[in-house]
This record gives C-alpha cells, structure tokens and sequence, in this order.
C-alpha cells in the first residue's frame, strides 16, 4: 500500500505509521511526506528514513485550487493509494477530497462527534475537554469527507479523564492512543478489511 503523509508538526503520528512498517506489522511504504510548515520535525523524521519529504506552502500559491493541485500533482506522481492527515493544520476543500475519494484518512485526538470541527484541533480540544469536565475522552480514525472531522469512522478508543490531569498530561495520554489506532486503521485498509457502507464502516474479519 503505497501511503503519502501530509503533516505539520511534530510527525509523531507519522512516526507511528513508519515504525508500525518498519516492524512489519504494516505492508504498505510512505512515498512521500508532505508539510504545510517548512520547520515542520516531521520532514527530519521523513529524511532519516529516506522518505521525500516535501514543503509545500499555501503562501506560495494565489489560490487554495492552486495549493491543492499542487499536492495533489506530488501525491499522483508518488502513486499515492491512500493519504493520511497526520497532525494537518490547513482544512482540504471539497474538490481534493473528491480527488481521493474515500482515500484519506484523519486521526482526531477526541471521540467524534464530540469536541471537534472548526477550531478544535491539537491542544484546544484537551483544553475543551477539560473545560466541559467529561470523564472520557479519546482518540478518532475516520476517513476525510468534504466537511472537517465528520467522514465515516474507522476506529476509535476511549481515554479516560482524571481529576488531575492538565492539557498536557491528558494530550500524552490520547497521542498514545494515536499512535496504536493510526497504523491499526492503515493495517487494516492494507488487508482490504474495511468496508464502507454509507456512514458506517465494518471491519471484515481477517
Ligand atoms: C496532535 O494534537 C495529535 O493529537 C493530532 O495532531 C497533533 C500533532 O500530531 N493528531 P503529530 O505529532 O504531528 O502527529
């Protein structure tokens, strides 16, 4: 399974998914690693496997159309089968997600449909969980459709909230959650075991 990874920061999802290769518990290879942030440590982490790892800016193009097709070009020309939003700032339009068309995949550092959409990513939706005061929280890994963290989800695991914990102690938590259920879902979609059926996705068994 050929993969291409776009990220904007740390890379840590994106290290999952190598290791998770590298350990041959997934049969699949990053063909490249794409970053809206050229200090983004995700590329350092792609150029000590020898992966590509390309910035590529929206500051650099006129239009978003323009931005897009850009990535889109690198990602053909890679063979890309299938595209994982890996910590990801910049929301995709409609008109690349139907390039990939249930070919993209997103992590989101809380249990869908709760605490997500417009403004919630990264740090600010431990912030909001710790805000509402829930007593669980999680980790998502849905397929990307044309809205922001709403396309049919694939897996998801439950972190439990503590009295004590910060955004920082919780945020560790859910990244190890990640960091399991991303190369999970791409291991599975490499066995061809998942199967969209309108919102839902079943999981065939092995
Ligand atoms: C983290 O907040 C993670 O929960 C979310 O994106 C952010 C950075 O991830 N998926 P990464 O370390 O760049 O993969």
């Amino acid at each position: 399974l050929k993969l291409g990874v776009l990220v904007s920061g740390g890379g840590t999802n994106l290290q999952a998914v190598i290791d998770s290769i590298e350990q041959g518990k997934t049969r699949g290879e990053v063909r490249v690693v794409i970053s809206s942030n050229p200090e983004a440590y995700a590329l350092k982490r792609a150029q000590k496997y020898g992966i590509p790892g390309i910035y590529i800016g929206r500051r650099d193009f006129t239009t978003r159309e323009g931005y897009e097709g850009e990535m889109i070009k690198v990602l053909k020309g890679y063979g890309v089968e299938l595209v994982l939003l890996a910590g990801f700032m910049t929301v995709l339009s409609p008109g690349f997600v139907s390039e990939f068309r249930n070919r993209i995949m997103n992590i989101h550092p809380a249990l869908i449909p709760a605490f997500c959409g417009k403004g919630f990513y990264g740090r600010r939706v431990h912030e909001a969980v710790l805000e509402y005061g829930v007593k669980v929280t999680g980790a998502t890994v849905h397929f990307v459709d044309e809205g922001t963290d709403t396309g049919p989800i694939i897996l998801q695991e439950a972190v439990p909230v503590l009295d004590d914990d910060t955004v920082d102690s919780l945020a560790e938590r859910v990244l190890k959650v990640e960091h399991r259920l991303y190369p999970e879902a791409v291991r599975l979609y490499s066995e061809g075991r998942l199967k969209i059926e309108g919102r839902r996705v079943r999981i065939l068994r092995g």
